[in-house]
């Protein structure tokens, strides 16, 4: 076993025993902003296991969306390393995916045509081939044919999810996907996305700062503080899915974490 594919401690690493996806090391980032500098990310360090589902949890403006647009390669942090397979990220690689929030769906093409789009390096039956599974997989048969403005916004981001999945990404950068959905529908996708990683082990990165949302997906929760944002704690959740959320022990880590981020008791 080399360097890069050991857990260097049992707090930072996957709490399964795999192989090393993805690392950070004593990763920082400081934007200027008006001619003063701005730290947003200090000393982060971090080790994503392959297949792991990983949440990065925290208050909003805390660097989030920044530390997962490093990792996915489209920002270069201004100190210290992300390495994916032990090889340091100089940009984007189509190996790797990112859904955002709000981007959405291409409004001028059909479900299929969306689902479709990054693979137009394939041939015509095997992109069809891989459109009819993926469109299965998310449940949207029978909506092949129809546009954006005709789905819901569940449908849609089912759409973006396929689309993400259909190009075979071996890591998934998910930054609070399902943050413009209703309640309702944001449980079941959570569910669908559950059902998903478990069929198809892609390692996933899921920002989100929603306490519940994290401990109901993740292997392990990345409690990040207020900015400048740091790792304040690594939570393991250690409950099989599907995950009673009445459980006692879902309550205590729930908790756990609430009291991490002083709101303990003040809800
Ligand atoms: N390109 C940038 N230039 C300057 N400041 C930025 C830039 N991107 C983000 N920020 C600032 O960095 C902080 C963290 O932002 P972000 O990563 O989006 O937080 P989060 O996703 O946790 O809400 C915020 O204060 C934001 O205004
Ligand atoms: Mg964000």
């Amino acid at each position: 076993m080399s360097a890069s594919t050991r857990p260097t401690s049992a707090t930072q690493g996957p709490t399964r025993n795999v192989r090393i996806k993805l690392r950070t090391e004593n990763v920082s980032m400081i934007f200027q902003r008006e001619g003063k500098a701005l730290p947003v990310l200090e000393d982060i360090d971090l080790e994503v296991g392959d297949g792991e589902f990983v949440c990065l949890l925290g208050p909003s403006g805390c660097g989030k969306s920044t530390l997962l647009s490093a990792m996915a390669g489209f920002l270069t942090p201004t100190g210290g390393k992300i390495r994916i397979d032990g090889e340091i990220v100089r940009g984007p690689d189509p190996r790797r995916i990112f859904v955002f929030q709000e981007r959405g769906v291409f409004p001028w093409l059909t479900v299929e045509g969306n689902i479709g789009f990054g693979l137009s390096k394939l041939s015509r039956s095997e992109r069809a081939k891989r459109v009819s599974y993926y469109l299965q997989m998310v449940g949207l048969e029978g909506f092949e044919k129809s546009y954006p403005h005709e789905l819901s916004g569940g449908m849609k981001q089912r759409v973006e999810v396929a689309r993400a999945l259909a190009v075979n990404p071996d890591v998934m950068f998910l930054d609070e996907p399902f943050g413009a959905l209703d309640s309702i529908t944001r449980l079941i996708m959570r569910g669908e996305l559950l059902r998903i990683w478990q069929a198809e082990r892609k390692t996933i990165l899921f920002v989100t700062h929603d306490i519940d949302e994290a401990v109901q997906l993740a292997d392990r929760v990345v409690v990040m503080s207020a900015r400048p944002g740091r790792i304040q704690q690594i939570v393991p959740i250690d409950i099989s899915h599907p995950r009673d959320i009445s459980s006692p022990r879902y309550l205590e880590l729930r908790d756990g974490i609430l009291g991490q981020i002083g709101l303990a008791h003040r809800l």
